[in-house]
């Protein structure tokens, strides 16, 4: 979802915005910008659709000059999409121009006020009114700089913002800003490269300025300065860019869905690496050690996410209570925030999120923290706002995922959320056996992994059969029944596929009306307590001419003669079923995306990141 990029420096900026706007194509974007401050005065080129429009446009008149420029990638929230509402926004009376992530919750009263004073709008944004809002205060003879004018115009607004700001009649300065959208400031030799996340800044720079709400920071080519949005200076907080270029790379890959859904097996195995002690049966977290007696005498667990994340979340939800017999309950972000939920005494949240920005799952967070109870992060970017903001947590340790449908990070939510379980477990009932025996196997995961992957072309041939079709149902129960809600997820989100996940019982309950001949029923059907139960849910499906897909364990010939197609896992212990199960239904989504023709990291309408609620 939209994302910021912005440099200063000594070198020339276009190259670099455009650079750092391929890089973050994959937010999820509708329209591109850029402006740069030079000779010229303040220049802006906008362009619909993708980045590659903007280079075009941007070629047709030569390049804009410059080496301190802003650069956007707009999700559209206020206002179609069109070249008027694409940022950068600029006012025209000082030459500010200005890109910003977030929505503005107040923006209708102060646009309103503005136009009053006389003020003109030429867009539907609210980020043009913060724009305007800044021109507003800015009076340079009267002190009034850029920094200051910002200052002053983020006490009035209400909502999320990251922001880069530039002005003309100050070209060597610019100024940014966050209140609940991301923003990295990385340092270079002389030069600062902003930008939404760290994939646009690692190729030039190893440590990375990090800002907290409501803090501002002006950045000129002999230093920076940060302070609150009241003018307090504060100290800087500086961060080691641990990302490497080539984890950002493509590689031989034809799309990053692709590459990364292969990255598992290691992935995985970093994710477990050096925190799984069999000898003592005992999970080794750093980040739990210091609140272990909170944790193993909490009284209730509630774990809180959106998306993929959610559907890592519920298997959690079954994990803790299964293994570590502590009551938990999931629930979607969006709805817990704004419910008045009831948080008693020793309760924990657990935030699950890979970026750690989703704008619900902070929300909740806040909310539960507010609430007072103690809260945890299983988050994979490092240093994001939900890492920082939680007591503490756990990163999954997967290495960047840049393809929009999550794949590696549900593997790495879900080994993480096990080991979690089993951390509590052992330290209330599990015997030592019990928890090492568990390890052990959770431990020989990536290697299953492996072995699903080695079906790849299997899995391309069956989904060929079935591609044409337009509605699906994938049906699991217990461990795996997120595990259906997850693959239905991924089907839709890149072939446009309308699929439903639900508990396989629940299919008698009305769904079952839609099925007629032909149409595909995927079932999670590996050897678990309800084999048998979901052995009569297929026989349903075949009853009313559904074809039936099965992913079920090697060795099972009675599945053979219920299902048209079986997908083969390894045999595995039922609680760790999930993160093996997903395998088959995470290529089969890739290889109907790419049958069907589809962008598949790239996909309609979709953001990687969503930061507002
Ligand atoms: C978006 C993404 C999903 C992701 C969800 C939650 O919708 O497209 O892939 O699962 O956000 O994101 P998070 O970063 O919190 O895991």
């Amino acid at each position: 979802m939209c994302g910021i990029v912005a440099y200063i420096g000594n070198k020339p900026a276009q190259p670099l915005l455009l650079e750092g706007l391929k890089r973050l194509e994959y937010r999820g974007y509708d329209s591109a910008g850029i402006a740069a401050i030079n000779g010229k005065g303040l220049q802006i080129i906008k362009a619909v659709g993708r980045v590659m429009n903007l280079e075009k446009e941007l070629e047709s008149i030569g390049g804009i000059e410059g080496s301190i420029g802003i650069a956007h990638t707009r999700w559209a929230t206020h206002g179609i999409v069109n070249h008027a509402n694409a940022h950068p926004h600029q006012d025209r009376d000082h030459g500010i121009s200005l890109v910003h992530n977030g929505i503005i919750e107040n923006y209708a009263s102060l646009r309103t006020l503005l136009e009053e004073k006389g003020h003109q709008f030429h867009t539907e944004t609210d980020t043009e009114v913060l724009g305007m809002l800044i021109s507003h205060f800015y009076d340079l003879g009267a002190g009034m700089s850029l920094e200051k004018s910002v200052q002053a115009a983020l006490r009035e607004v209400r909502g999320a913002y990251a922001i880069a700001v530039i002005c003309q009649q100050e070209p060597d300065v610019m100024v940014c800003a966050r209140k609940g959208s991301p923003l990295l400031i990385g340092i270079g030799n002389g030069e600062y490269i902003v930008a939404s996340d760290p994939s646009a800044i690692v190729a030039h720079a190893t440590t990375a300025i990090t800002l907290d709400d409501y803090s501002v920071a002006r950045l000129t080519r002999d230093g920076f300065r940060t302070t609150t949005v009241d003018n307090v200076e504060l100290t800087p907080k500086i961060m080691e860019l641990e990302m490497e270029l080539e984890e950002i790379e493509l590689g031989d890959f034809p799309h990053y869905m692709l590459k990364e859904i292969y990255e598992q097996p290691e992935a995985i195995a970093r994710c477990l690496k050096g925190r799984l002690d069999k000898n003592e049966g005992k999970v080794v977290l750093g980040g739990l050690m210091n609140f272990s007696k909170e944790l193993v005498k909490s009284r209730r667990i509630i774990l809180t996410a959106q998306g993929t994340a959610l559907h890592s979340a519920m298997i959690g939800e079954y994990l803790l209570e299964d293994l570590a017999k502590i009551p938990a309950e999931c629930e979607y972000a969006s709805e817990f925030r704004y419910r008045n939920p009831i948080i008693e005494d020793r309760s924990v949240v657990i935030a699950v999120s890979q970026s750690g920005e989703t704008a619900d799952t902070l929300a909740a967070l806040h909310e539960s923290k507010d609430r007072g109870a103690l809260s945890l992060g299983v988050i994979n970017v490092v240093g994001s706002t939900i890492a920082r903001e939680t007591d503490t947590g756990v990163y999954l340790r997967v290495g960047p995922e840049i393809g929009v449908a999550s794949t590696k990070a549900f593997t790495g939510q879900v080994a993480v959320l096990t080991m979690i379980a089993l951390f509590m477990a052992r330290r209330r009932m599990m015997s030592p056996e019990a928890s090492a025996r568990l390890m052990r196997e959770l431990d020989r995961v990536p290697d299953m992994i492996q072995q699903v992957l080695e079906t790849n072309d299997r899995i391309k041939e069956i989904t060929a059969k079935y591609v044409h079709r337009e509605n699906w149902l994938f049906l699991g129960r217990g461990y795996n029944y997120p595990t259906a809600l997850e693959g239905a997820l991924k089907l839709k989100e890149i072939s446009y596929i309308h699929a439903e996940g639900m508990p396989a019982a629940e299919m008698k309950h009305g769904p079952i009306a839609l099925i007629d001949e032909g149409m595909p029923v995927v079932f999670i059907a590996n050897q678990g307590n309800q084999y048998e139960k979901v052995l009569s849910n297929i026989e349903e499906v075949r009853a009313r001419g559904g074809h039936v897909i099965a992913v079920a364990t090697e060795g099972d010939k009675q599945i053979e003669s219920l299902a048209e197609d079986v997908l083969y896992i390894p045999q595995v212990e039922e609680c760790l079923s999930p993160m093996v199960a997903v395998i088959p239904l995470q290529l089969l989504a890739y290889h109907a995306a790419v049958l069907r023709g589809h962008d598949v990291d790239k996909p309609r309408n979709l953001a990687k990141s969503v930061t507002v609620e």
